[in-house]
Parts: structure tokens; sequence; C-alpha cells
């Protein structure tokens, strides 16, 4: 579903280099894959390329099967629009907008109908268990409630992949858990994937595939549970 081959991205600042070298990995269909590495290791540089918000030096990525690192930045746009989801650790919801406005958002901007972008938004909203909060404000939600409206945005125009950079970062330890059981939940419900940078153990022991990064490689693949 996703691959990197060889992928290559670095950044030269006062003749250190730092960034990713050489990484390559594979996420399956319905995975919850999760990039762990201390700070620095490259993480957030990998999401940026697989995201396409970013081109390698070298390598490619593949979504499902199609190269998509070099493509022009019209095609990158639509890509990032239908195929992609985005989850950030800030939650990046539209403060003066409710729940299900923010889910309805990427909806609208994909040229969906009001009325149907309403019904997939509340469908979605209602998978992260937040229909009794449909006309609550981000301000009016708690951060575990808003990082689950992040979700339902990101999931609504049903994506094959959703990226994660530390999800659980602005949570308690009490949100974290049951954030990441909500997305392994759908990665079983719906095949979708994701791709999660974080350093809590609590996203770690919930992933399919563990991949360890230290200065920017690859060093470890953990499969930690079997796929069926
Ligand atoms: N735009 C940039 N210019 C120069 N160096 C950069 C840039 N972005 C990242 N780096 C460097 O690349 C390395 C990897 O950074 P990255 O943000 O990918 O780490 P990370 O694993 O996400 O860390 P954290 O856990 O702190 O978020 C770091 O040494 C960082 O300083
Ligand atoms: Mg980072």
């Amino acid at each position: 579903m996703l691959e990197l081959k060889n992928i290559t991205r670095a950044y030269e600042l006062g003749g250190e280099k730092a960034g990713a070298f050489g990484v390559s990995l594979s996420v399956p269909a319905g995975c919850l894959a999760v990039l762990a590495g201390p700070s620095g290791s490259g993480k957030t540089t990998l999401l940026q390329l697989v995201g396409l918000l970013d081109e390698p030096d070298e390598g490619e990525v593949f979504l499902e099967g199609e190269a998509v690192s070099r493509l022009p930045e019209k095609a990158r746009c639509e890509l990032r629009l239908r195929r992609l989801g985005f989850v950030f650790q800030s939650f990046n919801l539209v403060p003066v907008l409710s729940a299900l406005e923010n889910v309805m958002l990427p909806l609208q901007l994909q040229g969906i109908r009001d009325e149907d972008a309403k019904l997939r938004a509340t469908e979605a909203l209602d998978r992260v268990g937040l229909s009794d909060r449909l006309e609550h404000r981000p301000g009016q939600l708690s951060g575990g409630q808003q990082q689950r409206v992040a979700i339902a945005r990101a999931l609504a125009p049903k994506p094959v992949l959703v990226l994660a950079d530390e999800p659980t970062a602005s949570l308690d330890h009490a949100h974290g858990g049951p954030l990441m059981d909500l997305m392994v939940q759908q990665c079983r419900d719906s095949g979708v994937s994701f791709l999660v940078a974080s350093h809590d153990p609590s996203v770690i022991s919930r992933a399919d595939l563990v991949f360890r990064l230290m200065d920017g490689k690859l060093v470890a693949t953990e499969s930690t549970k079997v796929t069926a």
C-alpha cells in the first residue's frame, strides 16, 4: 500500500548532516505502523515526504504502487486531498467552526454537496464516538475529544493512509491509549492504514509494525502482531 524505497533527504546545517538516509520500508493496507525513535531521528522528515509536503533527494515513495514523490504540485495536492489524511499534535481544528463543520471541510473542498458532506461527516463523528458533540466548537471540547474530531476529519474523505505526527503528545496518558484503540479499530473496520510518528509507549504498544529510527536511519523493523 505504502512503500519507501531508499529514501534520502539530507539537511545540512553548519556542516552537519541530518534528516533521513537510505530508508526503505513498506506498510500494508489495514495496518497501524509507527515511526519510533528519539528526537531528531527523522520521524517528521519521513512523514513530510510521505505526505508529499517535501521531495526526497534520492529514492521514491510509492502509494498504492504509484511513484508519487516527484509528481507536479497539482497532482500531489489532489493526492493529499483524496488519498491521504493528516492528524497533527495540536489538532489544527478551525476554532470558529463546530465539530461537524470541521469534519465537513475537506469533503466540501472535494466538491461534495453540503447535504452529502453533512451526512458523511456525521457518520465519521459517530465512528469516533462523538455523535453527541456535533455542534460543539473545539474550545468546548476536551483535548481527547478534539483529537477524535481531527481523526474523523482525516477519515471522512476515505483516505487509504492517515499520517499522524505525535498525535498523543498533547494528551495526558489516560486519553492517549483510547485514541490509539480508536485508530486500530478504524484499520480493522475500513482497511485504512496509519503511519504514526511517536515515542509514546502507549502508541508503540498498539502498533502492528514498528520502524525504529536512529540518526535518520532505519535500524530495526518489528512486527508486533500477526495481521490476519
Ligand atoms: N528544515 C530543516 N532544516 C535543517 N535541518 C532540519 C530541518 N528539518 C529537520 N532538520 C533536522 O533533521 C533531523 C531530523 O528531524 P525530524 O524533525 O525529522 O526529527 P523527529 O524524529 O521528528 O524529532 P522529534 O521527535 O523531536 O519531533 C534533526 O536533526 C533536525 O534538526
Ligand atoms: Mg518530529
